[in-house]
């Protein structure tokens, strides 16, 4: 099962990847993670992204199709994988069109996820992340059972640093003005479903496998 889940920041790409991967086996690839990666052992990329991250400006295509060539080149991509974040742009839709034409490989279902942008700040401010797992949490919705630890493997959770209200609006600018636009590049090719990404994550979970295995 090859899967590209494409929403706003905050609507709950993450936390529904995890279900999906669990579901299918398959391997979660989120180009935000690997970045977050890259900034936290201070790697050339990392040092190249975290300007462009911080200031909720996405980092240049072809930084991000080369992370990704070299992931979708593993063993474990051989039977299918979630995109969690990518592509976020047009040029990186073409380049992942190319990837797969020479992995001789399609995408099943293209998951666009869809919320009002007022319920975005609230879900953002409220996130919490494990350092050490990547595991999400919520304050309000989702809160762990102990403060500031992961429930699964007691690693502090942190808030991300583009997780300020500023950096979320520009954030929510940038995803309207250049990543939208994929929307109608996937509805052309008849592979993508909507959506409604306000309710429960259980809601939204089920919808969601009911789509992909009707
Ligand atoms: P990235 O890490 O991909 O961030 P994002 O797309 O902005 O998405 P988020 O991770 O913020 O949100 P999410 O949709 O995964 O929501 P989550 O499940 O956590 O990218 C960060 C930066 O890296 C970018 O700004 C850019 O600079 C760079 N980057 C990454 N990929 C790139 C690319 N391809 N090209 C260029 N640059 C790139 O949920 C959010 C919160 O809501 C959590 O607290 C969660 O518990 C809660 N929640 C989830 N679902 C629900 C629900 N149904 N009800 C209530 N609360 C919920």
């Amino acid at each position: 099962m090859k899967l590209l889940l494409i929403g706003p920041p905050g609507v709950g790409k993450g936390t529904q990847a995890k279900f999906l991967i669990e579901k299918f086996n398959i391997p979660q690839i989120s180009t935000g993670d690997m970045l977050r990666e890259n900034v936290r052992e201070k790697t050339k990329l990392g040092n190249e992204a975290k300007t462009c991250m911080d200031s909720g400006k996405l980092v240049p295509d072809e930084i991000i199709l080369n992370m990704i060539k070299n992931r979708l080149n593993k063993r474990d991509c051989e039977n299918g994988y979630v995109l969690d974040g990518f592509p976020r742009t047009i040029p990186q839709a073409q380049g992942l069109d190319i990837l797969l034409l020479n992995l001789k490989q399609k995408i099943d279902h293209v998951i666009i996820m869809k919320i009002d942008d007022s319920l975005i700040i609230e879900r953002l401010s409220n996130r919490r992340s494990c350092e050490n797992c990547n595991k999400i949490y919520n304050l309000i919705y989702n809160p762990p059972l102990i403060k500031n630890k992961c429930n699964d493997c007691h690693g502090s959770l942190y808030l991300r640093d583009d997780d300020k209200p500023n950096t979320i609006q520009k954030r929510l600018n940038v995803y309207h003005e250049q990543t939208e636009p994929l929307i109608d590049y996937y509805s052309k090719q008849n592979i993508n479903q909507e959506i409604n990404a306000q309710g429960s994550i259980e809601e939204i979970k089920n919808t969601m496998l009911n789509s992909i295995t009707k």
